[in-house]
């Protein structure tokens, strides 16, 4: 890659086909999110290794609640294992974790271990993992609207996204979704309102770096103009 190119600033990662590609091998689902979670690992770091700042996984949606118990508590506990695992990495690499979405369903468990992964990282600056956990976009908008009038403030497009990004995550400017969707699935609704959307086909435990090196230098081809000529 040159070296005078505009890279992403904050990219959020649709992982979509966990399920079906756990099918293709003959697998049960929960076999394609362990495989998905192996993956988050490797593209986080190829995230932070290529100067990317904020990069956002869309780890379990608010409709996912949706889903068999058992599907749900796997899930959940790759979550647990994840940041039992890497809060030691995170923490030497000064990386910023912050989980976003309603945690008040989650276990104790899960909490109190997000609570203190958050804790002890909420200092550093320039690389910020922000894991998107029972979360939905159209929720959060409606959030961050009944703050503004409980302080009395007007809302505003300005006070709305100044609202929005009050824990430090900025607009989206690329989106990649794996699986072959091209949907956007509740997801940062208002930060993606100027995001490239990149879409493979590739299922999320398949994708590789090659797949990551081409949405970034597909992004870094495009002319932003944000609506301005
Ligand atoms: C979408 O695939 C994937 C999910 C709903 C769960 C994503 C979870 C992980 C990758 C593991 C844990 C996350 C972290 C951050 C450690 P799908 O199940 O909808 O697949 P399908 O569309 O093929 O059925």
């Amino acid at each position: 890659m040159q070296d005078n190119i505009i890279m992403p600033r904050h990219v959020g990662f649709i992982m979509d086909g966990n399920g079906r590609w756990a099918k293709k091998q003959g697998k049960p689902r929960n076999f394609g999110h362990i495989k998905g979670a192996d993956k988050v690992e490797e593209v986080v770091k190829w995230c932070f290794e290529s100067g990317i700042e904020c990069v956002t996984l869309y780890a379990f949606s608010s409709e996912n609640w949706g889903r068999p118990k058992e599907e749900v508590d796997k899930i959940l506990e790759l979550l647990v294992k994840f940041l039992k695992k890497h809060l030691k990495s995170l923490l030497k690499n000064q990386i910023r974790l912050v989980v976003s979405g309603d945690l008040s369903p989650l276990s104790e468990e899960l909490r109190n271990a997000i609570y203190s992964a958050e804790e002890q990282s909420a200092n550093f600056i320039g690389k910020t993992l922000n894991i998107a956990l029972s979360y939905g976009g159209r929720q959060e908008i409606v959030n961050a609207v009944n703050g503004l009038i409980e302080k009395g403030e007007k809302v505003t497009v300005n006070s709305l996204s100044g609202e929005l990004a009050k824990r430090g995550i900025p607009d989206i400017d690329l989106v990649v979704r794996t699986s072959g969707e091209q949907r956007v699935s509740n997801f940062y609704l208002w930060q993606i309102a100027y995001a490239e959307l990149y879409f493979t086909n590739a299922l999320w435990p398949d994708f590789t770096k090659e797949e990551f090196d081409k949405a970034i230098e597909w992004y870094t081809s495009r002319n932003r103009r944000f609506g301005k000529l």
